[in-house]
């Protein structure tokens, strides 16, 4: 194995997992502020540190005025669990699931909430037929399939005039591709993903009809502190000001915040949606230009530019943590297994955080790893 040459140039970056994702470049525990740690989040400096952290949010994302955002417990999945835990059970569910994180919604949905959801399923690599779906119910997604690598194309398929609420979990999705607002309802995600960030803190952002329903519904099971949005069956303002239901990471947040500030400094959303897209170009092109390389997402329409799965002819998951493997220990790739619950291939983050000659650069690799198992 060890007889076949090395690629002469190493990524400078090799950090092509889709979450925790590559640091934003440039980024170094050094250039983070630290003047709040130490501190209360609920001093002044605290508040305006997670104020300013929301602030940014908007400005970069684009949130509309009439969206809510508040910083809360436990990453993306907290938020989703908020969500689905604090709004459903008025109204019939639809449930859409096409990957390993969709499907854990429906779980929520069947199991736990027994709603008794519609659920609209597609294999790995493809993508429901979206026109299905009844807007009279509230209906859950995964904007991007992180382990599938299938996105949804755009907004167009949720009515504009939906009875229901659109649940939208895009935590791989935001900062890479465009969000229609006005059609979601509630749209979560979490820092690490594409600006980089930590985990341990979710981002909820809520619409006009979501805080209707938060305001006129009372679940029909307990709701544990965490997920309490109302009080009295008023909305807790303060949630979506920086004042958190619990304490959160100082640090996370200032480390949110470096990341958003690099995200501004390159030009913003569209610009990272640049960087993000340059990305899934350039491993297309990889792809394309060899034969035991394929996309699990079949569609390039509904392919993600975020994280990418691949295929690799003939291999099984033993040969898959084999090949990650040797990448890994030439500190030429880490982290590209895909996803335990996928089917046995690659999966690359092309976020806005990885830079494009990173991924030029890993192709000679991914030969190298392929002959070398081959061999
Ligand atoms: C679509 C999707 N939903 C939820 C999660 C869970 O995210 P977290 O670990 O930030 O809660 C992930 C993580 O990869 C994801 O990709």
């Amino acid at each position: 194995m060890t007889e076949l040459t090395l690629p002469a140039r190493k990524p400078a970056r090799p950090f092509f997992s889709s979450g925790p994702c590559a640091k934003p470049p440039g980024w170094s525990p050094d250039k983070l502020a630290t003047e709040v740690l130490g501190r209360s989040h609920r001093s002044k400096l605290g508040k305006a540190r997670l104020q300013h952290c929301i602030d940014l949010m908007r400005e970069v994302l684009g949130v509309p005025a009439s969206h809510r955002i508040g910083i809360v417990p436990a990453s993306d999945t907290g938020a989703v669990e908020m969500a689905m835990w604090s709004l459903l059970g008025p109204r019939l569910v639809t449930t859409l699931a096409w990957e390993s994180f969709g499907e854990g919604w429906v779980t929520d949905a069947v199991k736990q909430l027994k709603l008794d959801p519609t659920v609209i399923r597609a294999d790995y690599g493809a993508l429901p037929d979206l026109a299905q779906v009844d807007w009279s119910h509230d209906v859950i997604f995964t904007w991007n399939g992180t382990t599938s690598g299938v996105r949804v194309p755009d907004g167009e398929w949720i009515a504009a005039d939906r009875e229901g609420l659109a649940i939208a979990d895009a935590t791989s999705a935001v900062f890479a591709q465009a969000i229609d607002w006005d059609k979601v309802d509630v749209l979560t995600f979490s820092w690490q993903k594409v600006l980089g960030g930590e985990g341990a803190h979710g981002v909820l952002i809520l619409g006009p009809r979501a805080v209707e329903r938060l305001e006129t519904h009372t679940p029909a099971w307990p709701m544990p502190k965490l997920f309490r949005m109302t009080k009295g069956g008023k909305l807790i303002e303060g949630i979506f000001t920086g004042e958190t239901i619990n304490t959160p990471s100082m640090l996370a947040v200032e480390d949110a915040i470096f990341a958003l500030e690099w995200g501004k400094s390159i030009g913003g959303l569209t610009a990272m949606q640049a960087r993000a897209n340059a990305n899934a170009v350039a491993l297309d092109a990889i792809v394309s230009a060899r034969d035991w390389l394929g996309h699990l997402a079949v569609d390039p329409a509904s392919r993600s530019n975020t994280s990418v799965c691949l295929t690799v002819a003939g291999a099984d998951a033993d040969f898959i943590k084999k090949f990650a493997k040797l990448l890994e220990e030439q500190d030429a790739a880490y982290d590209i297994a895909g996803y335990r619950d996928a089917p046995p291939g690659l999966r690359v983050w092309c976020g806005a955080t990885v830079d494009t000659a990173d991924i030029e650069a890993l192709g000679p690799w991914l030969d190298w790893a392929w002959n070398s198992l081959r061999g």
